[in-house]
């Protein structure tokens, strides 16, 4: 029993209509309000905020947001500030997402410091690391992660980068339908704790680590069934309402139950 709860993250990335987020969200939230003992959230695309935060009040699933520029304001075209994703009630962002990285050059440190603004404005930021598949035979993975995890806790210190949430998330599992095994990623998740056990042990404890790329219905058991991972971030999965319901449910099976 580690006394953390298990949370399940849907990463809607650039999906969504105003019609197809209604009807996705009619049909999932009845089938997550039965649900104890789990935190539940959504990231649907920056336009899509103001329409399921009215969607979701009163469910108990918070909402997220993908990314955020580090500037509070001013000539930043096309970008949205901290302050704007909590005026419209967000309480999750995304930080340093693998398409974030590979497709718009974020680099670690871009990367700590949207996660230090983030934090600061009092949202919780998910921050995604991970390797990719050449990396990985390379055997660089856990020398990857870390760096990637240094330059967090270079810019906000153990106690920053607890106060947030860590997804890994294998680059070549992401959308490809091709699962890290729950022992692969339950070694990697450990890793991640183990770093943060250096700076202190208490928190790296209580740090919520998720696990994300190619959660499906079939696979969320066993992922959140072992001791590092805290649930999962979802992308493809949290678009089918049956699909991202039973994910979810996965993870509430797997909550902490009073001992006796
Ligand atoms: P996936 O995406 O579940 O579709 O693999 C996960 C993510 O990118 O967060």
């Amino acid at each position: 029993m580690n006394g953390r709860r298990k949370r399940v993250v849907g990463n809607w990335k650039m999906n969504g209509s105003l019609t197809a987020n209604a009807a996705l969200l009619d049909e999932l939230l009845p089938q997550l309000a039965v649900l104890e003992g789990v935190e539940l959230a959504v990231c649907p695309p920056f336009p899509y905020l103001a329409q399921v935060a009215a969607l979701l009040e009163g469910s108990g699933v918070a909402l997220g947001a993908q990314n955020l520029n580090v500037a509070t304001k001013g000539a930043f075209t096309g970008e949205v500030g901290a302050e704007m994703l909590k005026e419209l009630g967000c309480r999750y962002v995304l930080v340093g997402h693998s398409e974030r990285r590979s497709l718009y050059g974020e680099c670690d440190e871009v990367v700590a410091e949207k996660f230090a603004v983030a934090l600061a404005a009092g949202l919780l930021p998910v921050l995604c690391v991970g390797e990719t598949q050449a990396q990985r035979r390379q055997g660089q993975t856990e020398q990857v992660v870390s760096a990637q995890l240094q330059a967090v806790l270079r810019r906000s210190g153990v106690q920053g980068l607890a106060a947030g949430l860590i997804a890994y998330e294998p680059v070549w599992a992401i959308g490809t339908g091709e699962t890290a095994s729950p022992e692969q990623a339950q070694a990697v998740h450990r890793h991640i704790r183990v770093l943060l056990g250096e700076f202190d042990r208490e928190r790296a404890e209580a740090t919520a680590i998720l696990y994300g790329g190619s959660v499906k219905a079939d696979n969320a058991q066993a992922l959140f069934a072992q001791p590092d991972i805290d649930g999962g971030l979802i992308g493809g999965a949290s678009l089918e309402a049956a699909a991202f319901a039973a994910i979810c449910q996965a993870a509430s099976q797997q909550q902490e139950r009073p001992q006796p």
